[in-house]
């Protein structure tokens, strides 16, 4: 820096502080000798003041020592000033001392410790430490827990954002449906699996995976963070650790126990086992022991528990989990341990007098406790004896597997005997046991029930009478033996109540019926019916005696309308459609009708993005405006049906309408590259960065970015990275201008191959120490002392010396044409 300049600055600097108030002779700028601490941005333009020292006689001049790394100097009259950018990760903090000398060179005050706090700019990229990593992981691995790391560093400060890093998974190959299978921790890097990959991941379907993770600095949270990319490739292992095929167990074992039914591993030795009953059983008859080995410890009895559930977990040394609990199924298997038991200490059948030869007079059913449907319990009935054997043995007949009973030879009388006592013996495959069975013989069923009247009148009810009322009692008498089956009244509906709306509950020591609604009264498909009864005896009638007029009843049942709301078909109406149909299309329809036959109009209610219409009569739905289903993937509304007319009763179901994913967003530059320059001329090939994305659901947007330069003319001076946008010269003999550059994006997907051209453009400008122009107030941060000063300085050089102003820095071309191709894999 020439003197003349400083000069210059000086006297600036100097009506700087003179005019501002507030700053006085020991102001911000300058002041006597003292300690000092001066914090400065790295990267900042060179040439700054920092501080101006007063020199009190009788020193004359200053001297600066210390770690100036030749960048800090100090003039004789005391400004101390830096001639080159700072760099935080070269030296962090300069120490600097300075003293006062008097005219014979003597120091005569200090020197005092100054202290240069250099502090940080994100000017450094976040790198991978590897570009490739390579892990594995288990199949059905506890989802979050890491398997394996990524690591990426920053030279920039991890106190500021600036080496804050936030690692990101951007592609996972393959992939199904958009699931993601892994997961990574956005701070530490570290990669686990997602639930979906805990329970889908399957060595046998796919056993390796390749990620592309990126690491952002800024904490990923800013535009310009700076970002770097790395590949990982994942083994997927077999998991050993499932839960074992369900065993069977046999009942009332006499094997010396414990005994071994089955076992589970886990994937590495050295894990503790233990069991834990789902049950709490009072007695839990299982043990593992330390190979993962599962015992049964004592008998079982499958007639007091014919299952067990229960879990198998490993640890590790600590005691923690190393995976899920595995589930053991047990199921005990039956043995025939069991005789089979009477259903209760005497079963009474009764039969009337006079009943024919071959009479059916009851079904006698024994239990048995072994497994149902096996020959363990398949029962087998004998009558064995008979009580009294009047007038002679084997009256009755028991059918061998049925148990039915009945007549064997003639009928009955009650003056032989009122009661007989049969002995039943039943057997299984290995067990007899005696049952008893008591007939009694009743008198005959010659009286017919006769209601008290034939016509209970008329009954009128609002449709909306409850379920389980009781609306009408009926009463009929039968004159046969008290509490016998010729006495004993069931009352049926045999006309008029097709639907079963209606039931007639007997109370058996009055034979009294109640009419109960058993179905909801309609007033619309049913508002009359003429409902009859018939009263009859589970016994059968003696011949020669009918049931007649006496035994039917009848009333008439009048149900008034209430009127309803109109009924939807459905609660939630489903529809899909491509989110780019024209506006206009019918999209889905809705159905309700109202039941007292009332004409129905439909309308929308919660189109909060006006996108839809309904067809009032027809319940058509129709959209009015683009849809997006990058806005809403399920647009969700509510259909509401009215009456027309009456009471304009109401009712809403619900419309859902999914919109399926069409490629409608092509990628475009991550942001406004704006100012992307290159110092001129070149000493080296220097490089600039780029980064493209895509709003498009991740099925579209393809397993990734390919980029290419757009035209042949380009290859003279630049390449471009194939994955990272990096965009390189080839050499170094640029004029200091504006280069157009046009990029191809390429996507490759499945299907298709997609090529998009960017363009953007590239300065060449002449730089001040690395820094092309830029207008006061871009810098980011607020100004401290130095920067200050900085940017006064900076526009001082740039007007005095430099011509940047023909360097105007424009964004995107607004007018670049965009070109998409799309081709089959064919031509691919
Ligand atoms: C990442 O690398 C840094 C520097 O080598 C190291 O200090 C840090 O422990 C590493 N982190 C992990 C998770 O390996
Ligand atoms: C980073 O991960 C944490 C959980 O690990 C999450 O709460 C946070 O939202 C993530 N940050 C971003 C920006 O996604
Ligand atoms: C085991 O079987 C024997 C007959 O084989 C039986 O006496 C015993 O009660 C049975 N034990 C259990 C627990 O079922
Ligand atoms: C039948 O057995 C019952 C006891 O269960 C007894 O009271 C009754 O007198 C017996 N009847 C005849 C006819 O043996
Ligand atoms: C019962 O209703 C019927 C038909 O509605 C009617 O003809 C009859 O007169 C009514 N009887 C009584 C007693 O109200
Ligand atoms: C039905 O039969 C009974 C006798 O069993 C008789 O008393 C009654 O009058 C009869 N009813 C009609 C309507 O015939
Ligand atoms: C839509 O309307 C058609 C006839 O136009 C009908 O068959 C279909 O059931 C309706 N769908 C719904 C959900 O109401």
């Amino acid at each position: 820096i020439c003197d003349r300049v400083l000069h210059f600055i000086l006297l600036l600097l100097e009506s700087l502080i003179n005019s501002t108030t507030g700053y006085g002779q020991d102001g911000k700028f300058s002041g006597p000798l003292k300690p000092m601490t001066f914090p400065i941005f790295e990267g900042q333009e060179p040439s700054q003041v920092i501080y101006q020292f007063k020199a009190n006689p009788p020193a004359v001049s200053f001297e600066l020592t210390g770690e100036t790394d030749n960048i800090f100097k100090i003039q004789p009259d005391g400004l101390l000033y830096y001639v080159r950018a700072l760099d935080r990760e070269t030296r962090a903090t300069h120490n600097l001392q300075i003293a006062a000398l008097d005219a014979h060179g003597a120091t005569v005050e200090g020197p005092v410790p100054i202290t240069i706090e250099v502090k940080d700019i994100n000017d450094n990229r976040p790198m991978f430490l590897q570009s490739k990593y390579e892990g594995s992981v288990r199949q059905n691995s506890r989802p979050g827990k890491p398997f394996m790391y990524v690591n990426a560093t920053d030279l920039d400060d991890p106190a500021t954002p600036n080496g804050q890093l936030f690692y990101q998974i951007v592609i996972q190959l393959p992939n199904v449906n958009g699931v993601m299978y892994f997961q990574i921790n956005n701070k530490t890097g570290a990669i686990s699996l997602t639930r979906q990959g805990s329970q889908e991941l399957d060595p046998v379907k796919n056993p390796s995976y390749n990620l592309v993770v990126s690491v952002k600095d800024m904490g990923g949270q800013s535009e310009n963070s700076f970002s770097d990319t790395a590949s990982v490739d994942i083994t997927v292992k077999e998991n050993i650790w499932k839960a074992p095929e369900p065993v069977e167990v046999l009942e009332n074992s006499t094997d010396p126990h414990p005994l071994k039914i089955t076992q589970v591993r886990w994937n590495e030795p050295g894990a503790h086992y233990s069991l834990a009953d789902r049950d709490k059983l009072p007695i839990f008859p299982f043990s593992i022991d330390q190979e993962g080995d599962i015992y049964v410890t004592q008998p079982l009895d499958r007639e007091k528990k014919d299952s067990y559930i229960f879990y198998a977990t490993a640890k590790d040394e600590y005691g923690k989990p190393l995976a899920f609990p595995l589930e053991i199924h047990v199921k005990v298997k039956d043995i025939n341990d069991n005789p089979p038991t009477c259903p209760s200490p005497v079963t009474v059948f009764e039969v009337q007098e006079n009943e024919g030869l071959g009479s059916s007079i009851g079904t006698f059913t024994a239990l048995d406790m072994d497994e149902e449907n096996t020959i363990h319990s398949v029962l087998k009935y004998k009558i064995v004896s008979q009580t009294p054997q009047i007038p002679n043995d084997g009256l009755f007949l028991v059918e061998e597997y049925s148990g039915k009973f009945q007549l064997a030879k003639q009928s009955l009388k009650k003056q032989d005997a009122p009661q007989y006592n049969l002995t039943v013996e039943v057997s299984d495959q290995d067990f007899k046991t005696l049952c008893f069975v008591q007939i009694n013989v009743i008198d005959i069923n010659d009286q017919i029930p006769i209601f008290e009247k034939s016509d209970y009148g008329n009954l009128t009810l609002p449709e909306d009478t409850a379920v389980g009322t009781i609306i009408l009692t009926i009463q009929a008498t039968d004159d046969d033996e008290p509490f016998t089956g010729s006495s004993k009244i069931l009352y049926r509906i045999i006309q008029g109540d097709n639907e079963g709306r209606l039931g007639v509950d007997t109370d058996h020591h009055t034979n009294r019926g109640y009419v109960t609604i058993k179905k909801p009264l309609d007033f619309e498909t049913a508002a009359f019916s003429s409902i009859v009864f018939k009263a009859e005896n589970p016994e059968p009638l003696v011949s020669g005696v009918t049931y007649n007029a006496s035994s039917f009843a009848s009333f008439k049942l009048i149900v008034t309308d209430v009127n309803e709301a109109p009924v939807f078909s459905q609660d939630v109406f489903q529809a899909k459609v491509r989110e780019d149909v024209a506006v206009g299309t019918k999209v889905g329809n809705v159905t309700a009708w109202d039941p007292e036959g009332l004409a129905i109009s439909y309308s929308l209610t919660g189109d909060t993005r006006g996108w839809l219409k309904i067809d009032p009569g027809t319940g058509e739905i129709f959209s009015v405006a683009p849809l997006d289903r990058e806005a809403e993937s399920v647009y969700r509304v509510q259909v509401v049906a009215t009456e027309v007319g009456g009471s304009s009763l109401r009712s809403t179901s619900n419309f859902h309408l999914t919109l399926t994913d069409v490629n409608d967003n092509p990628p475009r530059l991550a942001k406004d590259y704006s100012g992307l320059f290159l110092c001129h001329p070149l000493s080296t090939p220097g490089s600039v960065i780029f980064e493209a994305t895509d709003d498009d659901q991740q099925s579209f947007r393809g397993p990734q970015f390919t980029f290419a330069l757009g035209s042949e003319t380009l290859q003279n001076d630049w390449e471009v990275s194939k994955i990272n946008g990096e965009l390189s010269t080839k050499h170094t003999d640029f004029e200091e201008r504006l280069y157009k550059i046009s990029i191809q994006f390429c996507i490759f997907t499945e299907f298709f191959v997609q090529i998009y051209l960017f363009c953007f453009s590239v300065t060449f400008c002449t730089c001040v120490d690395g820094k092309c122009f830029r207008p006061v107030g871009s810098q980011e941060g607020r100004p401290t002392v130095g920067m200050a000063v900085g940017i006064l300085l900076t526009t001082l050089l740039v007007i005095g010396r430099y011509s940047c102003s023909d360097v105007e820095m424009p964004g995107i071309l607004q007018n670049c044409p965009l070109y998409i191709f799309m081709t089959g894999p064919d031509s691919l």
